[in-house]
């Protein structure tokens, strides 16, 4: 394990190890168990960031339950005033009447699951949480904070385990911070 690592331009430190991650995703898959006790559970991974997360994290859950990846894209609407779009995309189901769980990795300012909660919401879900592996409260905007929270962190730049800097760094098993010189 490396303690520093250098992707592009910048420097990165040692965060959270391989260890610490298991224990936080051990804790939020007893936590979902727990509260989904004899529900129907979908699981929308959001991708591209969540992959890993979601990967262990869906091995410690044991009960039957759906999974569909997703993504929030933004196209330029056809109109001159539209301006940009959001879509989800890759949810290959309905949600209706099913207890939606979004997985993400990281929520920052909250506006990406403020985007999915929001276009999901027509199909009339039985309900909506949101698990995330890392938390930054004092970067938070939205308006749908996260029931299951694996850590709050500080609001500094991390990579690893899914998260990236200019798509480097996704493959780490460990998380790292920006080292500020
Ligand atoms: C990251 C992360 C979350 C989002 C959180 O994705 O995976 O989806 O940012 O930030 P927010 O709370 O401020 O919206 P990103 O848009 O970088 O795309 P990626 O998952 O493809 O890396």
């Amino acid at each position: 394990m490396r303690k520093e690592i250098i992707l592009h331009d910048k420097t990165f430190k040692l965060y959270i190890d391989e260890y610490e991650i298991q224990k936080c995703i051990d804790k939020l898959a007893f936590e979902l168990m727990n509260y989904y006790t004899n529900k129907q559970v979908i699981l929308l991974p959001v991708l591209n960031g969540s992959f890993m997360f979601a990967s262990d994290l869906m091995k410690q859950i044991i009960r039957d339950l759906e999974v569909s990846f997703v993504k929030v894209s933004s196209y330029k609407g056809n109109t001159q005033t539209s301006g940009r779009v959001d879509e989800l995309i890759g949810l290959n189901t309905s949600v209706q009447g099913k207890h939606v769980v979004i997985l993400e990795d990281i929520v920052d300012t909250g506006i990406t699951v403020d985007k999915v909660i929001s276009l999901l919401s027509t199909d009339n879900p039985a309900s909506v949480e949101v698990c995330t592996l890392l938390f930054k409260p004092t970067a938070f905007l939205g308006k749908n904070p996260p029931r299951f929270v694996g850590r709050a962190i500080e609001n500094k730049f991390v990579v690893g385990y899914g998260l990236d800097y200019n798509e480097m760094g996704r493959n780490l098993k460990e998380i790292y911070q920006l080292k500020e010189e």
